[in-house]
């Protein structure tokens, strides 16, 4: 899925040296050495358009939206309004109204486990997650299941990583009414069959919900090619800001769906008697929603658009071939996740090195990435480490960033060798 070009005609290469320079933070020295970025899986960095976009908007259109008739604020409604259409043709989905904003992926999904879990799920029915979701991807189905009685299954995988399709099967049922999977792990790298599993669970009459925060920025996401239900990511993976994201949803869904959140916008008419709640996709975004995150997203998206996010796919494909190679010829070095169908994401422990050491030692070098559980305790607990380290990819990384890695590795492991 991350490289949907192979086999098909060359995707032009995308010049990564020549587009670190739209990335101003790129440019600096971290303990005395360049920073060399390999946390984009926690979180991407900012090309210049988008810190302008946000910057501009606030020196010259900042306004609430669809609230006044001034110009101002038109300008920022038409703004606001554009950064959907924008969404909406990045992920395909058929109408602005199956655009809803949120804060990031985690709302996204807590809207689906309020609103549509507890409008429709009862206490004999199942909702179905994978072995290798985020904490963002299970806790929200948890906390449905306590308040409604439902029962949460879990989907196992592999030691590769890799869900298994026969038990996901057989794990369906007449009573699944929810199927929540993420399309990329943060910890693992893999890339699900989301497709297939959701058309499995269809046929079980289940609806399918997908974290994409892992895969919107790493290639193309086309949802109604997914045949998902819901499809939740967050902009700041997305080379975007923080405090935006988006949920995706069905609109047939989203139209029996109950409001979540009450308050402005979200309503048509309010008395004391009751209230009526406003269209698609107004009904979920109650309050002033965040207006400059959301130019910030469609300068992002403009700025991918620009590049192609099947060079992006190729380019990080190449990086984490590159990456896999030198780890598997790297002594002591084991990589944690290892499915036929990864994105550019590299879990790895070093033999007798705590992760954290690792992490630290690394920094220590210039070289920035993520230690932990990666909110994925289960992950963690299933492959029976504490925590890994993480070097995830992004578009301006470059084979250099690989050789800076396994140097401040080697640095690591000598250090722990004496
Ligand atoms: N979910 C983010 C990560 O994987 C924060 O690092």
């Amino acid at each position: 899925m991350m490289n949907p070009a192979a086999g098909l005609e060359p995707v032009a290469a995308l010049d990564a040296a020549a587009l670190r320079r739209d990335f101003p933070i790129l440019h600096q020295q971290i303990n005395g050495h360049p920073l060399v970025y390999l946390d984009n899986g926690a979180t991407t960095q900012k090309p210049a358009s988008v810190i302008d976009a946000v910057a501009e908007f606030y020196h010259h259109d900042n306004a609430n939206v669809h609230r006044g008739v001034h110009l101002l604020s038109q300008r920022a409604s038409d703004r606001f309004d554009s950064a959907r259409e924008q969404v909406r043709s990045l992920i395909n989905a058929a109408s602005t109204a199956e655009v809803i904003f949120t804060r990031g992926t985690t709302e996204a999904i807590n809207l689906v486990a309020q609103s549509y879990g507890r409008s429709t799920v009862k206490s004999t029915d199942e909702i179905l997650v994978s072995a290798m979701e985020h904490h963002a991807n299970i806790v929200p189905w948890q906390l449905l299941c306590e308040e409604t009685g439902a029962t949460l299954r879990v989907a196992p995988m592999n030691d590769s990583g890799e869900l298994l399709t026969d038990a996901f099967t057989e794990l369906l049922s007449e009573k699944t009414r929810i199927v929540a999977l993420t399309h990329v792990s943060n910890a693992l790298g893999t890339v699900n069959p989301v497709r297939t599993f959701a058309r499995l669970a269809h046929a079980a009459g289940a609806v399918v919900v997908v974290d994409g925060a892992q895969s919107v920025a790493h290639g193309p996401v086309d949802v109604q090619q997914l045949e998902c239900d819901f499809f939740a990511f967050s902009g700041h993976k997305l080379y975007g800001p923080t405090g935006i994201g988006v949920l995706y949803g069905r609109e047939a869904l989203l139209e029996d769906m109950p409001p979540w959140q009450g308050g402005g916008d979200m309503i048509r008419t309010v008395s004391f008697e009751g209230s009526t709640w406003n269209t698609l996709p107004h009904k979920f975004e109650a309050g002033t929603p965040h207006i400059a995150g959301a130019v910030g997203l469609s300068a992002a998206i403009d700025y991918l658009n620009g590049i192609g996010f099947d060079a992006i796919a190729a380019h990080e494909q190449a990086l984490l071939g590159c990456a896999t190679e030198k780890a598997k010829s790297q002594a002591g070095m084991r990589i944690i996740g290892n499915a036929s169908d990864k994105a550019a994401i590299v879990s790895f422990e070093l033999e007798g090195i705590h992760p954290h050491d690792v992490g630290t030692i690394l920094d220590s070098a210039g070289v920035t990435i993520r230690t932990g559980h990666h909110c994925a305790m289960p992950v963690m607990q299933f492959f029976g480490v504490p925590a890994t380290a993480r070097a995830s990819f992004g578009l301006y990384n470059t084979t250099d960033d690989i050789d800076a890695l396994f140097v401040a590795i080697d640095k690591a492991q000598a250090l722990f060798a004496r």
